[in-house]
């Protein structure tokens, strides 16, 4: 039987069931991959910028950029579903052009859903893609596109104060029919009374176990960002070493003569 693919209300029902698992690809490969292990979601992040681009953070990132790489993704999920995350500034100038953003995402890249940044402040935004049939994943806590602003990545809900705005973030990305949200980076209680306060998914990356479900950058869970990983990443594999342990080889090899031998060579 040909396996069905996540949809908004899928996820939305693991609630309380069982994880959501999601990780980010950025390229068909990897894509093809995540959705053979079974990932639920599979985030096309707008860390695509520091991962595969180069940048130093992710404000460079344009649409053009995130919708070639989304279209990638999208030709190699299967069942996982496949999110675009809208980069900095194609949201927040107005509804109308978050809109005609979000729908290139859906239509040209074959993307499921789109994710943005923000809480309160993005609630009529998701609103109206919502309501116009574009599924929304949100995104509070640490919010890597206000970078410029906070000058760092900062732990955040370390206050009375900022867990009650959080709090408040939260309960204005469902209420505008979010279908799940994305928190980063705040204490572990928090991220579990977050997750007692709404009704969706709470989708965590550095925010401790009682979320219902996590999400981690694919280049820092399987050894390619070098070492400076912040601490809520596991690595669970080093393929940067073996990749330089290959390509090492590899030069040797062709440097000597040893490749190709005869194995190698059309009779
Ligand atoms: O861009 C990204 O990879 C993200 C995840 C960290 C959630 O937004």
């Amino acid at each position: 039987m040909k396996a069905v693919k996540w949809t908004p209300d899928k996820i939305r029902g693991l609630k309380g069931k069982a994880k959501v698992v999601c990780v980010t690809a950025y390229d068909f490969t990897t894509a093809r991959y995540a959705d053979a292990a079974g990932m639920h979601l599979i985030l096309v992040g707008d860390s695509l910028a520091t991962t595969v681009l180069g940048y130093a953070n992710t404000i460079p990132v344009t649409v053009s950029q995130m919708l070639h790489h989304t279209a990638a993704v999208s030709r190699g999920a299967g069942t996982a579903m496949v999110v675009a995350d809208m980069p900095f500034m194609s949201y927040q100038v107005s509804t109308e052009q978050a809109l005609a953003n979000a729908a290139r995402f859906i239509k040209k890249a074959g993307a499921d859903a789109v994710k943005l940044e923000g809480g309160a402040l993005r609630a009529d935004t998701i609103r109206s893609l919502v309501k116009n049939g574009i599924p929304v994943l949100g995104h509070i806590g640490l919010t890597p596109q206000t970078v410029l602003q906070t000058g760092g990545y900062k732990v955040q809900g370390k206050t009375d104060a900022s867990i009650e705005a959080l709090l408040a973030d939260a309960r204005a990305v469902e209420q505008a029919g979010a279908f799940a949200l994305v928190v980063e980076c705040v204490p572990r209680a928090v991220g579990k009374l977050i997750s007692e306060t709404v009704s969706i998914p709470t989708i965590g990356i550095g925010a401790g176990p009682d979320c219902d479900g996590q999400i981690l950058v694919s280049h820092d869970l399987l050894g390619l960002s070098g070492s400076t990983v912040p601490r809520f990443v596991k690595q669970y594999a080093d393929l940067g070493s073996r990749i330089t342990t290959a390509l090492d080889q590899y030069r040797r090899e062709v440097e000597s003569g040893t490749f190709p031998s005869d194995e190698h060579c059309y009779g």
